[in-house]
C-alpha cells in the first residue's frame, strides 16, 4: 500500500472522523478521557464539577495552577491571564474556558478563591478550582508539573479537546499574543475573524521605547494600569508622592518592607485586599531604568 497516497489519507481521515465517538478527544489522541483523571473539584462558586467530563470534554480550555498565598510569580501570571481574558472578550465562557486550579487545595477554600478571583478582576468564564489534595496532586502530575509549589513554573496549558491537542506556553507572554494563540490554537474552523484578529495591528501598542518602559510592560503593567486601580494601584504621581529610597526598596522587595512592619507598606497591602506585590528580581541597573521611566511619566504628566 502506498503509504502517502493523498487520496487514501483523505479517505482515512473521513473514516476516522466518521468513527469518532460522540464527543471527547479523537481516538488517535493520547490526551482524552483515558489520560485526564475525572476527579471531582469544587469551583469558587461552590459548584461540584468533574475535571474531564464537565470542564474539558469537547472544549477549548486554558488551564493554570495557582495558589492564593503565592507571593512570587503566580500573581503576575494571574494578572496577565486577566488581561488575556479581556483580550478574548465575549468568547470566554462560550467557546473558550479558563481554569485556575489551586495548588494548595487544603488552604484554598471556595471563599478564598472567590476573593482571589475578585482581586484579579476575573470575569465570568474563568473558574477557580479546589478539591481534595490527592486529586489535585494527580492532576498536576498529569500536566507534568512535579516541582514543589513555590517553584512551580508560570505556564498555561492550552487544550483543544475536539482535536485532542494540548500545548504548554509561558503565562507571562504578551497578553495580546497569548489571546491570538489561544483563539486560533489548532482550530481548523478558525476563520480569522475572531475579535482578537479583527482588531488588527492598528490596535497594537507601539513598540516599547526605552529599557525602563520595556521592563515595566513586561514585569509591572499586568498589575498597574494607568488611569485607575487594577490589581495594584495606579502609579501616576508615585515618584512625587513617595520618598525615592523607599520606592526603590519597595519595588525591589515589597515583602522585606512588609515583614519589617513598614507602616506605609502595611497600609498599601491592606488597601489592596492582601494581594502582595511580588518581588521584582530586577538588577540594580534594571531598577534604575524602571524608576527613570516612572519619573519620566510623572514629569510628562506634570507638563501637560
Ligand atoms: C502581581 C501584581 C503586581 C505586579 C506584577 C507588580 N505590582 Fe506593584 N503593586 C501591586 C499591589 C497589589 C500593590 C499594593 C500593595 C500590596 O498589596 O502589596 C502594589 C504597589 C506598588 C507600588 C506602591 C504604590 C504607592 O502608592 O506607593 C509601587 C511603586 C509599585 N507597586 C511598583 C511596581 C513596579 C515598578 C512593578 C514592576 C517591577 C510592579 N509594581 C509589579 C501589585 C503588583
Amino acid at each position: 500500500m502506498p503509504a502517502h497516497s493523498p487520496r487514501r489519507a483523505l479517505a482515512g481521515l473521513a473514516l476516522a472522523l466518521a468513527a469518532l465517538p460522540a464527543g471527547g478527544a479523537p481516538p488517535g489522541s493520547p490526551w482524552g478521557a483515558a489520560y485526564f483523571p475525572d476527579v471531582e473539584l469544587t469551583t469558587h462558586e461552590g459548584r461540584r464539577v468533574r475535571f474531564y467530563a464537565d470542564l474539558v470534554r469537547d472544549r477549548r480550555v486554558v488551564v493554570s495552577f495557582i495558589y492564593t498565598r503565592c507571593t512570587q510569580i503566580c500573581g503576575l501570571a494571574t494578572a496577565n491571564l486577566a488581561r488575556v481574558q479581556r483580550e478574548l472578550g465575549e468568547r470566554v465562557g462560550k467557546d473558550i474556558h479558563l481554569y485556575s486550579v489551586s495548588l494548595e487545595p487544603e488552604h484554598d477554600t471556595p471563599e478564598r478563591l472567590r476573593a482571589f478571583a475578585a482581586a484579579f478582576r476575573a470575569r465570568p468564564g474563568w473558574t477557580f478550582l479546589t478539591g481534595r489534595a490527592e486529586d489535585v496532586a494527580l492532576l498536576r502530575k498529569k500536566f507534568g508539573d512535579l516541582a514543589p509549589i513555590e517553584e512551580h513554573a508560570p505556564v498555561i496549558e492550552i487544550g483543544n479537546d475536539v482535536t485532542g491537542q494540548w500545548w504548554r506556553t509561558s503565562a507571562l507572554d504578551n497578553p495580546r499574543y497569548l489571546a491570538t494563540v489561544i483563539a486560533g490554537f489548532m482550530d481548523p474552523a478558525w476563520d480569522g475573524r475572531s475579535q482578537v484578529a479583527a482588531r488588527g495591528y492598528r490596535a497594537a501598542p507601539p513598540v516599547a521605547a526605552g529599557k525602563g518602559q520595556a521592563l515595566f510592560r513586561q514585569r509591572c503593567a499586568a498589575c498597574h494600569v494607568p488611569g485607575g486601580d487594577s490589581v495594584g494601584p495606579d502609579l501616576a504621581g508615585v515618584t512625587r508622592r513617595r520618598d525615592p529610597a523607599w520606592l526603590a526598596r519597595w519595588i525591589r522587595s515589597p515583602g522585606t518592607l512588609i515583614d519589617g512592619g513598614d507602616p506605609l507598606a502595611l497600609e498599601l497591602l491592606e488597601r489592596h485586599g492582601g494581594i502582595a506585590m511580588p518581588p521584582s528580581d530586577l538588577s540594580a541597573s534594571e531598577l534604575d531604568a524602571v524608576l527613570a521611566y516612572l519619573r519620566s511619566q510623572d514629569r510628562q504628566a506634570a507638563e501637560r
